[in-house]
């Protein structure tokens, strides 16, 4: 049966990292708002110029924009193609989007997997977080250093460093964070779907605690 998941947790609590194991092991779909709102952003789309000015001030870009991405995306994947949704529901709007879209051919969300990381690990993470901008992959200077430093062990690119991971931009983040997207958290408490996951010593530590809760 297909597996459908959300990862969910402020900014820097580890979304994507989980994203790629668990990908690889469930066999998802990935569906990352932040990487399809940074890819029209390059390619300098209708959609990327409105986004940009949101996502450099570390704000959410407005619902109907990103409910309109994910509802379009979500229609092209087949319904027995298990998903995974990473960085999307961040408001109540479009958490109940998210069930309406899916509803649409019969699916619906199977477990909310929610990283609950404090804010000052948060900017620890994401300060000194690096990415590769050919495949997305994610290192971090001193956690998760490439095998050769500044240059993506899978793609021999250059790693660059996000426009919003500086200090004042992911302070910003996090106060979005607290005030629009945390109500989210008691909507799919209320549905008994949610499985929250706190600190722990590594990402693989963490990605063991997720696959023991979903197997
Ligand atoms: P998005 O790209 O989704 O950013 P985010 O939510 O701020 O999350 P990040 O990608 O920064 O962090 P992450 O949780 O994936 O952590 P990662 O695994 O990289 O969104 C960007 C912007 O787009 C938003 O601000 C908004 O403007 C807009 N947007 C996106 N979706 C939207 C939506 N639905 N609605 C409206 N606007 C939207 O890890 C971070 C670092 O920590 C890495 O260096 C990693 O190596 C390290 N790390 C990971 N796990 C661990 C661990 N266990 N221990 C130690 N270090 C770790």
């Amino acid at each position: 049966m297909a597996l459908n998941l959300v990862i969910f947790g402020p900014p820097g609590a580890g979304k994507g990292t989980q994203s790629e194991a668990l990908r690889d092991k469930y066999n998802l779909e990935h569906l990352s708002t932040g990487d399809m709102l940074r890819e029209a952003v390059k390619n300098g789309t209708e959609t990327g110029l409105l986004a940009k000015q949101y996502m450099e001030g570390g704000k959410l870009v407005p619902d109907e924009v990103v409910i309109k991405i994910i509802s379009d995306k979500v229609a092209t994947i087949a319904a027995d193609r298990g998903t995974l949704f990473d960085g999307f529901p961040r408001t109540l709007d479009q958490a109940a989007a998210l069930d309406k879209a899916l509803e649409g051919n019969g699916r619906k969300i199977d477990a909310v997997v929610f990283l609950n990381v404090p804010d000052e690990e948060v900017v620890t993470r994401l300060c000194g977080r690096r990415m590769c901008p050919a495949c997305n992959a994610i290192y971090h200077v001193t956690g998760k250093p490439p095998k050769k430093e500044g240059v993506c062990d899978n793609e021999g690119a250059a790693l660059i460093q996000r426009a919003d991971d500086n200090e004042t931009v992911i302070r910003q983040r996090l106060d979005t964070y607290h005030s629009q997207t945390q109500p989210v958290i008691d909507y799919y408490g209320k549905k008994n779907l949610l499985k929250e996951v706190g600190l722990t010593g590594s990402p693989q530590e963490t990605s063991r605690k997720i696959f023991e809760y979903l197997d």
